[in-house]
């Protein structure tokens, strides 16, 4: 029997209204961030979505995690129909998937001390006291490769790579089903880059996740399935499925329409 996907997303689309007035609005236009994007994530696979910039992958990602509400579509999670859920229902199942933003200045609480941030979920979700917690945080912080004394530090006295070590550690803190790394690695110097990945890759053999890398073929590498949300052939190229028989997205953002088209009649760089 075929296990069901963890994730599935069909025919996602996001809109935001343009509107002119102020007391009055009146939309008079709409910015199609996602327009039918479809796409499934297995259990223990790792989807990377690669896509030139503003095409829609933070969007997208944030879509999945019900950061934003989807215009329309439908996302379905662990069995269970997410797109449009609320309050206690949306609570459980944040739970189970997490988010590495972006930047990883603007996605940590600056008045929090590290340890008040990675435990935030924990505290949230109460699983365990707080000596447990801060226990838990402590490992947490080792495990990506942080000293457990910095549990004390506020945001600002680390580095951007460390900064996005504790992203990763507040991802992992309430071990979810599902992590969305959102160009995890995109405002980082390339050594520190390839420090965070390293990590990410070690932590994948228990993790899960839809990985959106900045568009470059060396990322997309092997355990990686890899579809462009609009890229160059040079990504697409990159499809290198933990399974023999990639399945591509059956819709996608409209610049990726317009790139596959691209791609399909142009040579690859690679
Ligand atoms: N809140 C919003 N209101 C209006 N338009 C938005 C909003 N958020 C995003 N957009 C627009 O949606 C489009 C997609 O943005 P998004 O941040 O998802 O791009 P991205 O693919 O993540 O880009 P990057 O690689 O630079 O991070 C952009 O054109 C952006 O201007
Ligand atoms: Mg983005």
């Amino acid at each position: 029997m075929l296990e069901e996907p963890l994730l599935t997303v069909e025919n996602l689309e996001k809109h935001f209204p343009i509107t002119r007035g102020i007391i009055f609005q009146k939309e008079i236009g709409r910015v199609r961030a996602v327009d039918g994007v479809s796409f499934s994530v297995n259990k223990g696979e790792t989807l990377g979505v690669v896509g030139e910039s503003g095409c829609g992958k933070s969007t997208m990602a944030r879509c999945v995690m019900r950061l934003l509400t989807p215009t329309g579509g439908r996302i379905t999670f662990d069995g269970q129909d997410i797109t449009s859920i609320k309050g206690n229902d949306l609570f459980r199942v944040r739970r189970e998937m997490m988010m590495v933003f972006q930047d990883p200045y603007a996605s940590l609480n600056p008045r929090k001390r590290v340890g008040s941030i990675v435990g935030e979920a924990l505290e949230v979700h109460k699983m365990g006291t707080a000596a447990e917690i801060k226990r838990k945080v402590q490992d947490l912080l080792e495990v990506v490769g942080l000293n457990p004394e910095h549990y004390n530090r506020f945001p600002f006295e680390f580095s951007g790579g460390q900064r996005q070590r504790i992203g990763v550690a507040r991802a992992l803190a309430v071990r979810p089903k599902l992590i969305v790394c959102d160009e995890p690695v995109s405002a980082l110097d390339v050594s520190v880059q390839a420090q965070i990945l390293n990590l990410l890759k070690r932590l994948q053999t228990t993790g899960r996740c839809i990985r959106i890398p900045a568009p470059s073929c060396r990322r997309c590498r092997s355990r990686t399935r890899t579809w462009p949300a609009a890229a160059s052939r040079s990504c697409s190229r990159a499809m290198c499925p933990a399974r023999s028989t990639p399945r591509p997205p059956a819709g996608s953002t409209r610049a990726a329409r317009a790139s596959r088209r691209a791609s399909a009649t142009s040579r690859s760089p690679c």
